[in-house]
């Protein structure tokens, strides 16, 4: 992972800890911290929208290098969508990024290319950066489809965006076969995946800010495989799911994964 691309270590929560589980885990996690002068890296938790505003309160009252990030919101701008959050709405909790295409959100409601584009317009319309996953299954990947199925994800997915856009948005790869599997890609699949996607939107934005994307890996990272996933040349950071939900082992993921930067 080159420095001039700095390094995001993302928590997703997921649909796990309400505004009191929140507040215990940034007590705990805030004052770990405190044990290190400064972060070369990013640090962003994506807490459910119900605990925003607990975590934007604590966040900002206590100065951390912590950005907060929502897991989700909608591709339109007010009106009759029960159950729906505009990204807009997002802005008033101090939101930075806002996570969109999850395997989950594409899988379980549906969501598809289009409208993981939309949503992706949308959250720029409103200085949100998005944190765009793609990832393929396992038998996309056995079928021979890695490079169809990340070729469509980001061609439909990334379109009509402009270049500022694409320097904003953090592209995440989670293949879906590791994802809360404890099968994590190896370091040789995972870099293979990160340098196609970055050949991708080379093509669709130009080498020079392809070479400024930064794109996670997300599946199974944990404190013990986070700096050898880190250590690879187009992997710049990790979204986190099951190992972000403890205090004690997201902090040792970030800390592990920020000894491959000071290097
Ligand atoms: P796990 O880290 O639990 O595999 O989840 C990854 C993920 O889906 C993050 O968005």
């Amino acid at each position: 992972m080159p420095t001039t691309r700095k390094p995001i270590l993302a928590a997703n929560w997921k649909m796990n800890k309400g505004p009191a589980e929140t507040e215990d885990f940034l007590k705990s996690f805030l004052q770990k911290l405190q044990e290190k002068k400064n972060f070369p890296c990013e640090i962003v938790i994506a807490p459910p929208f119900v605990s925003l505003a607990k975590a934007a309160e604590m966040l900002s009252a206590s100065n951390a290098p912590v950005q907060l990030a929502a897991q989700n919101a909608s591709q339109y701008d007010a009106g009759a969508y029960t159950g729906e959050t505009t990204m807009l709405m997002l802005k008033e909790f101090f939101v930075h990024y806002v996570i969109l295409g999850h395997s989950e959100r594409r899988a379980i409601y549906g969501e598809s290319d289009e409208v993981i584009n939309a949503k992706l317009k949308k959250a720029r319309e409103a200085h949100l950066k998005p944190i765009f996953c793609i990832g393929e299954t396992l038998a996309e990947r056995e079928g021979g489809k890695l490079e169809e199925v990340l070729g469509r994800q980001i061609t439909v997915g990334l379109d009509g965006l402009g270049e500022k856009d694409m320097l904003d948005t953090v592209i995440a790869y989670e293949p879906v076969w590791a994802i809360g599997t404890g099968v994590t890609a190896t370091t040789e699949q995972a870099q293979q995946a990160h340098a196609f996607v970055r050949g991708l939107v080379a093509k669709m934005f130009g080498k020079e800010v392809a070479e400024k994307v930064r794109i996670q890996y997300g599946g199974s990272v944990k404190p013990a495989n986070a700096a050898e996933l880190m250590a690879c040349p187009d992997i710049d950071g990790a979204l986190v799911g099951g190992a972000a939900l403890d205090p004690q082992s997201f902090f040792d993921l970030v800390k592990n994964a920020c000894t491959v930067v000071e290097e």
